[in-house]
């Protein structure tokens, strides 16, 4: 089994930056490029071996409609752009991007340096749009104090069954479905919330992070939106969302989830933002708002390394 790209399965940490790339007007891919991208999995691992304690991991994904030129051959099956949701009453744009660079560890000078390096090696033939730095904010929470992450997949089997294509697209396989959204919160309303209300809204307890039961959760919940059952089980994804921003800034969530099939996230965003199942939407929108959204695809090391000939 090909091996999935080694930011996609480890555990959440300290310091992430999500860097999205769009192509140059004009500019075409072509071997260098390619040559480029391959080395990518190799300048990781020697990052990481170089510096263990640093725990340094990186994924590098491709668009769709950028997909053709990077690999001239083979598609993903299901690679398709950010989806365009009908009846959306909450904003989910779809912006710009055709590469994106998620790479994570504990040291935010190692990835920096990595991210700046490649951001200025691909500059021939790729713009940055945005470069985002997040962190991690006290015990794994979100800015509005909620832990997030909880009830991710555990260990590599769980992790790897949610987030990795297997032999249901054989030639893809180790590879993984990427949506990132950048959401901005409002913060000064939320915290005027009181501590029941930003519980019924997020549909867990804050200071101790337990779900509610389903008497007491409503089904406005955002944890009630995307859980979605299908023939007895949960549909599942793996999410390295991190909080992001600045005091004198925009403050957030930068949302990233890995799944085996876009469908996954294509759901559980429809519910989120639009009353097309059973007439509700999220009320966690009414305090923040999606101001991005990408999707691509990472394929295994073993893919992108061939790109390097
Ligand atoms: C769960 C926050 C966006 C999917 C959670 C939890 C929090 C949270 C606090 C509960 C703890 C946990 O299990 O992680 C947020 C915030 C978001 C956001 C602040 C954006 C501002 C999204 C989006 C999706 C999503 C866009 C998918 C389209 C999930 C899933 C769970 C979850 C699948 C686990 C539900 C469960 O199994 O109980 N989120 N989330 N979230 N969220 Fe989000």
């Amino acid at each position: 089994m090909p091996t999935p790209q080694r930011g996609i399965l480890p555990v959440a940490s300290t310091h992430a930056i999500f860097l999205t790339l769009r192509r140059r007007l004009g500019r075409r891919g072509d071997p260098a490029l390619r040559s480029l991208l391959g080395q990518i999995p190799e300048r990781i691992e020697t990052l990481a071996a170089g510096n263990k304690e640093a725990g340094i991991s990186a994924v590098l994904a491709i668009g769709s409609d950028c997909w053709a030129e990077i690999f001239e051959s083979g598609r993903p099956a299901l690679l398709r752009p950010f989806p365009r949701i009908a009846g959306a009453i909450h904003p989910a744009p779809a912006t710009d991007g055709d590469l994106l660079l998620h790479i994570r560890g504990e040291r935010y000078d190692l990835i920096f340096e990595f991210a700046d390096h490649l951001a200025v090696q691909l500059g021939d033939w790729f713009e940055v749009v945005e470069s985002v730095n997040g962190f991690r904010y006290r015990d794994k929470r979100d800015l509005t104090g909620f832990v997030d992450g909880t009830e991710n997949p555990e260990g590599d089997e769980d992790r790897t069954a949610a987030a990795v294509v297997g032999e249901e697209d054989a030639e893809w396989a180790g590879g993984s479905y990427l949506h990132v959204q950048r959401y901005v919160h409002r913060l000064e309303q939320w915290t005027k919330l009181p501590v029941k209300q930003q519980e019924a809204i997020m549909g867990r307890t804050k200071a101790h992070n337990e779900e509610m039961d389903d008497e007491h959760k409503p089904r406005t919940a955002h944890i009630a939106r995307v859980v979605i059952e299908e023939n007895g089980e949960e549909l599942e994804m793996l999410r390295h969302s991190l909080p992001y921003g600045s005091p004198a800034g925009d403050r957030g969530l930068y949302f990233a989830s890995y799944a085996r099939t876009p469908d996954i996230f294509e759901k559980m965003l429809t519910r989120m933002v639009a009353p097309t199942f059973d007439g509700r939407v999220d009320h966690m929108l009414n305090y923040t708002r999606a101001v991005s959204g990408v999707a691509f695809f990472a394929p295994s090391r073993e893919k992108l390394a061939s790109l390097a000939g």
